[in-house]
């Protein structure tokens, strides 16, 4: 079993694009810059901020992060991102989900400019995605795609199966795959919670995504032989004896599945680290846009 390694990986793509950013340094341009906005203090999604934040400053982009109180208002958010969106200094915008209840994701969604939308959620994007165009790609499946290209894992006329729907992962990741692309021209099976027989879709293919936040929930038997597995799953279960209270699991029993699969994700040190180099390459092709406009 090969282990996809989502460090190595992620590495490979950094040092290209720091390359990048010293090559552009030469010639007296302006950085890339990222504003992500956490609005509230859910651990998860401060840690993962952070880390989006820390990656911009290592490969040489500037970075911001705009804290909001849980009690911010959707009015106030709104008109926060439409001041963002006409700053030609700012290239990427993000907001970290989940958002407090008072506010629509999908209005905020919909608010930020298309051409600075880097986690590509936006209708625009999306609807490019579903027909093929060039837009932002959301970051994991981008990030899975860039793991499949690394490790030279061939996906044209096989069979990929998606397990979960969701906007961020499972929909946009079942639409690349079949896409006319280097890596796409998938026959795409999407799979969710109201699947009957879930184990015969699992069991017939070559590619098998796993997004549906249930740790450990793919087992061995639902598995082909020889499969390729990305687990995309990490969640936080409370372990007393670790000093921060939890450890991560993904939806893909570890253990068993790496008995049957031919190449295998872990968890941590797997997807995640592909959807943060994902979101680094969205801020470049985000930036390039913004100064051919400025220029
Ligand atoms: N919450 C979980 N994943 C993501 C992501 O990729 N982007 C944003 N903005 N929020 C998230």
């Amino acid at each position: 079993m090969v282990l996809l390694d989502g460090k190595y990986t992620s590495e490979l793509v950094k040092n290209r694009i720091k390359n990048e950013m010293a090559e552009m340094q030469t010639k007296g341009l302006r950085k890339p810059h990222l504003v992500a906005i956490l609005v509230g203090s859910d651990g998860a999604s401060k840690t993962y901020v952070e880390s989006k934040e820390r990656n911009c400053q290592l490969v040489g982009f500037d970075s911001t992060i705009i804290r909001l109180d849980d009690s911010t208002s959707e009015n106030d958010l709104v008109q926060l991102i439409e001041k963002l969106n006409i700053d030609n200094h700012i290239d990427g915008i993000l907001v970290q989900f989940p958002l407090p209840k008072q506010i629509s994701e999908n209005k905020i969604t919909q608010t930020i400019a298309p051409h600075k939308d880097v986690d590509g959620f936006h209708d625009v994007n999306m609807g490019k995605l579903a027909k093929g165009e060039s837009g932002f790609v959301p970051a994991t499946p981008l990030g899975i795609t860039m793991m499949l290209e690394a490790y030279n894992i061939e996906t044209a006329g096989k069979h990929c199966v998606v397990i979960g729907r969701s906007n961020i992962v499972g929909r946009p990741m079942s639409l690349l795959m079949s896409n006319s692309a280097p890596y796409g021209n998938c026959t795409v099976t999407l799979c969710h919670s109201k699947t009957v027989h879930l184990e015969h879709f699992t069991r017939q293919a070559d590619i098998l995504i796993v997004a549906l936040g249930k740790p450990g929930f793919v087992k061995a038997n639902m598995v082909k032989p020889n499969a390729v597995v990305i687990d995309v799953g990490i969640t936080r279960v409370e372990d007393s004896t670790r000093k921060n209270g939890f450890y991560l699991k993904g939806d893909v029993d570890f253990n068993e599945v790496k008995e049957v699969a031919s190449h295998l994700t872990p968890v941590p040190g797997g997807v995640g680290l592909m959807t943060i180099a994902a979101l680094l390459e969205n801020t470049l092709k985000a930036y390039k846009f913004q100064l051919k406009q400025t220029l």
